[in-house]
C-alpha cells in the first residue's frame, strides 16, 4: 500500500500517544485528513509498530527556536525566556546548533522557502535579540522533518526503509546538518539522523574486508563523528587525518560522500580518495561493506558520487599520515583603497599556481589568507610567501609565518576562530577554476579581471584545496575529473537571505547569485563545481559533478536503489524538482 506523503502528518495526528499536539496545526486540514482517509489508520499502525522497532527511538521534531515564541503552529503557548535566552547567545555557535535536532547550520533549509512569506522559526542571525523577528509571529516546522529515528545500529535504517518501501513516507538523512542545498531536511519526510554513530578506532595494519594481504594505516569512523573529535583522535594516536576546515561537519558522511576538500589536499588528497571502505545500508535494505575487493561498482559511488543516494552510512575507514610538522602562513590587512582588494586577489593570482606546487593549500577570504604546506621548510615558507607578506606589510597588516608541530595545534590555533560561519543564511555558489588560470598570463589577467567584476557584488571564497599534487588513481573515485586539475574551488557568496525575506525577495537573491556564478562558469567551459558546496540550482548539474563518470553512477543508483527510496536535491538518480521531497525547495 501506497498513501501520499500529504497522510504522513494526517495520520499521526490520529495517534495521540505519536504526536505532539502542538503539530497538530502543521497540517492546516489535517483532521480532515485524519478522518477521512483510509490509510491513515494503516500509517498510523505502521509507524507504531516502526517505533517499536526502533526501540522507541523515533521522535517527533521541534522547531529549534520554538522557546521563544508566544505562537507555535498557530497556538498561544508560554515562550520559555530562560531557553529561549540561550538560544539566542548561542544562535551562531555550531557546537551548539549542532546538538538539536530542528536546527541546521543554514537556518533556511528549517524554512519552506517556497511558501510567499516564511514558513518556519527563524531568530534574526544579525540580531538574535531582534523582537520583531519574535513577537505575533507563527513559529512553523517549515521544511524541519516532523519524525525523525535516532540511528543506533544499521537496523534502524533497515526498519527505516521497508517502512518507506511499503506505506510510500518519503526518506531524508541528516548528520550534523551543515548541508548549502537543503539536502538533509525535508518537509513532511521521516529523518534518519546518523548524528549518534560515534565510534572511533585506529589500525596502522587495516585490512578491508575481503583484501587480505592488503593493509592500510587507517581510522575508522562512525558516521557522526565531528571533524574536530577526529582530528584529536587522530592526533592522539600520533597520526594526521585529512579532512574539513570548521568544527563540526560530519566526517564520516556526507562530507566524504561529496568529494571533501581539505587544505591538505593539494599533497594528499580529497577525502573521496583516502577512504578504504564503507559499511552502508543501501536503499535495497542489505547491510554492505563496499572496499576496491567487494562491491567494487558502488565502492567507487561512494567516493564523491555524493549525498544520501547510495544509501545510510553507518561507518568508514579512511587512511592516515604520520604526525607531521607544518607550516602555517597567517596574512591580513584592513583595505583602506578602493583598488586594495582587486590588487589583493590580483596577487594572489599570480602567486597561486607556485604556492600549489609547493604544496601550500589554504582559504583567501577577502584581505585574509591562511595556508599552510607540510612540504618546506620554514625558511622556505618565508621566501615562498614574501610577495604576499610584502603586499601585507605596505598595507600594515599583520603576518604570521610559524611551524607547528601538527595540524592539530594548527586548527587549533587558526582554524576555530577563522571557520566559515554558521547562523546566518548563506548560500554558495562555486566554481573549480583550472591550471592554465594560473599558469599562464593569459589566464591570469582574465581571472583577474573576472574576480575585479565580482567584488562590487561579493568578495570570493577561495579554497586552495584541490588534490594538485595527489597522485590518485585514474577511475577510481566518483567526483569530476575537473577536480584533478584545478587549483581553486572558488566560491561565491549571494546576499544572506534574512529571517523575513518574501519569496520574491529569496527568488531574486538566488538569481543574483546565478548571474555572478554564472560568469565563472563562462570562463572555465568544461570544468566543474564541488558538489556538496555548489548553487542550488546548478545547471547541468551531473556534468558539473561529475563529468564523464554519470554514466556508470545512474547504473549503480538503479542497481541498488530499484525502488528509488531514498532521493536528494540534484543528487545521482534525481527525481527532479517538482517532486514532492522537494515541495519548499523555491522553484526558479
Ligand atoms: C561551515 C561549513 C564549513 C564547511 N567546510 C567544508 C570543508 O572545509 N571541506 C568540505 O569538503 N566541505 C565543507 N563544507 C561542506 C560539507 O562538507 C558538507 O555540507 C557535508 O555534507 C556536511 O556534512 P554534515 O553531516 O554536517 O551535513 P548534513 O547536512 O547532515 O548532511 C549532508 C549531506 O550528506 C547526507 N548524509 C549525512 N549523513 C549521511 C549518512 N550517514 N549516510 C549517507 N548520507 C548522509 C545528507 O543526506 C546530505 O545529503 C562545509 C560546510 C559548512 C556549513
Ligand atoms: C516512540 O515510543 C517511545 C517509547 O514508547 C515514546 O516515548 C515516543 O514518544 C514514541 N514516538 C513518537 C513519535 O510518538
Ligand atoms: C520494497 O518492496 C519490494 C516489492 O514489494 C521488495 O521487493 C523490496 O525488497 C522492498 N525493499 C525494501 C527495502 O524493503
Ligand atoms: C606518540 O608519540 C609519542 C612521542 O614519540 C609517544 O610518547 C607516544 O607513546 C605515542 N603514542 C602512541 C599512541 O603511539
Ligand atoms: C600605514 O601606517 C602609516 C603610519 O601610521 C601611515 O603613514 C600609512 O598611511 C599607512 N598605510 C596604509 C596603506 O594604511
Ligand atoms: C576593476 O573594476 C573597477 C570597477 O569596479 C574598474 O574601475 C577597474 O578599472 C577594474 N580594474 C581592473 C584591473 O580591471
Ligand atoms: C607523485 O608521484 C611522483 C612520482 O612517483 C612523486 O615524485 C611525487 O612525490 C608524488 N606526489 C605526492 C604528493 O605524493
Ligand atoms: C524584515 O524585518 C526588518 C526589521 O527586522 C524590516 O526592516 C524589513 O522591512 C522586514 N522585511 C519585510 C519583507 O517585511
Amino acid at each position: 500500500m501506497v498513501v501520499a506523503p500529504t497522510h504522513l502528518l494526517a495520520a499521526l495526528l490520529a495517534l495521540g500517544t505519536l504526536v505532539d499536539s502542538s503539530l497538530a496545526s502543521a497540517v492546516p486540514d489535517a483532521d480532515k485528513l485524519a478522518t477521512s482517509s483510509s490509510d491513515s489508520t494503516s500509517l498510523e499502525s505502521a509507524f507504531s509498530s516502526l517505533n517499536a522497532t526502533v526501540g522507541g527511538r523515533l521522535k517527533s521534531a521541534v522547531p529549534f527556536e520554538a522557546p521563544c515564541f508566544s505562537i507555535v503552529e498557530g497556538q498561544s503557548v508560554q515562550a520559555d525566556t530562560a531557553a529561549c535566552s540561550a538560544i539566542q547567545a548561542s544562535y551562531t555557535d555550531p557546537t551548539f546548533r549542532v546538538t538539536h535536532f530542528g536546527a541546521y547550520m543554514l537556518p533556511q533549509w528549517e524554512t519552506c522557502q517556497s511558501s510567499q512569506t516564511t514558513e518556519g522559526c527563524l531568530l534574526d542571525s544579525s540580531n538574535p535579540t531582534n523582537p520583531l523577528a519574535i513577537n505575533g509571529v507563527n513559529c512553523q516546522l517549515g521544511n524541519v522533518p516532523p519524525y525523525y529515528i535516532e540511528v543506533n545500529s544499521y537496523k534502524d535504517v533497515q526498519a527505516a526503509l521497508a517502512f518507506s518501501n511499503s506505506t510510500g513516507v518519503r526518506l531524508s538523512v541528516k548528520n550534523k546538518g551543515h548541508d548549502y542545498k537543503g539536502r538533509s531536511s525535508g518537509k513532511d519526510t521521516l529523518n534518519l539522523w546518523t548524528t549518534n554513530l560515534r565510534s572511533l578506532s585506529h589500525s596502522a595494519t587495516f585490512t578491508p574486508e575481503g583484501c587480505e594481504g592488503k593493509t592500510y594505516d587507517a581510522i575508522t569512523t562512525g558516521a557522526g563523528v565531528f571533524t574536530q573529535d577526529v582530528y584529536q583522535f587522530a592526533d592522539s594516536v600520533n597520526r594526521t587525518i585529512i579532512a574539513g576546515y570548521h568544527q563540526t561537519i560530519g566526517f564520516s558522511g556526507g562530507y566524504f560522500l561529496g568529494g571533501g576538500h581539505s587544505i591538505l589536499s593539494p599533497v594528499y588528497g580529497l577525502a573521496a580518495d583516502r577512504v578504504v571502505q564503507v559499511k552502508i545500508v543501501t536503499p535495497d535494505g542489505v547491510y554492505r561493506t563496499a572496499n576496491e575487493c567487494q562491491n567494487t561498482d558502488l565502492f567507487f559511488a561512494l567516493r564523491g558520487g555524493g549525498g544520501s543516494a547510495f544509501g545510510v552510512v553507518i561507518e568508514s575507514t579512511h587512511r592516515v599520515e604520520p604526525l607531521f610538522p607544518i607550516q602555517a602562513a597567517v596574512l591580513k590587512f584592513t583595505p583602506s583603497a578602493s583598488t586594495d582588494l582587486a590588487a589583493w586577489y590580483s596577487l594572489m593570482v599570480d602567486n597561486s599556481y607556485k604556492w600549489a606546487n609547493e604544496g601550500w593549500g589554504g582559504h583567501i577570504v577577502g584581505p585574509t589568507l591562511i595556508h599552510v604546506t607540510p612540504l618546506l621548510s620554514t625558511e622556505e615558507a618565508r621566501a615562498s610567501m614574501q610577495p604576499a607578506v610584502d603586499f601585507v606589510t605596505a598595507h600594515n597588516g599583520t603576518v604570521t609565518i610559524e611551524e607547528l608541530p601538527s595540524y592539530l595545534a594548527f586548527f587549533t590555533k587558526y582554524v576555530t576562530s577563522a571557520q566559515a560561519a554558521v547562523g546566518p543564511e548563506i548560500e554558495l555558489g562555486t566554481r573549480l577554476i583550472p591550471s592554465k588560470f594560473f599558469s599562464t598570463a593569459e589566464g591570469r589577467s582574465q581571472l583577474s579581471a573576472l574576480i575585479n567584476d565580482t567584488l562590487s557584488f561579493a568578495s570570493p571564497y577561495i579554497v586552495a584545496g584541490t588534490p594538485w599534487l595527489f597522485n590518485a588513481t585514474a577511475g577510481a573515485t566518483a567526483v569530476t575529473p575537473a577536480w584533478r586539475d584545478a587549483i581553486w574551488h572558488l566560491s561565491v557568496r549571494a546576499e544572506l537571505f534574512q529571517y523575513n525575506d518574501t519569496l520574491a525577495e529569496r527568488v531574486a537573491k538566488y538569481q543574483g547569485l546565478s548571474e555572478h556564478i554564472q560568469k565563472f562558469r563562462d570562463l572555465t567551459p568544461g570544468s566543474g563545481a564541488y558538489f556538496n558546496e555548489g548553487d542550488v540550482y546548478e545547471p547541468d548539474h551531473e556534468t558539473a559533478y561529475w563529468g564523464d563518470n554519470y554514466a556508470k553512477l545512474l547504473a549503480v543508483k538503479q542497481k541498488y536503489d530499484p525502488q528509488g527510496l531514498l532521493d536528494c536535491w540534484q543528487c545521482v538518480g534525481w527525481k527532479g524538482e517538482s517532486d514532492d521531497l522537494y515541495q519548499c525547495h523555491v522553484k526558479l
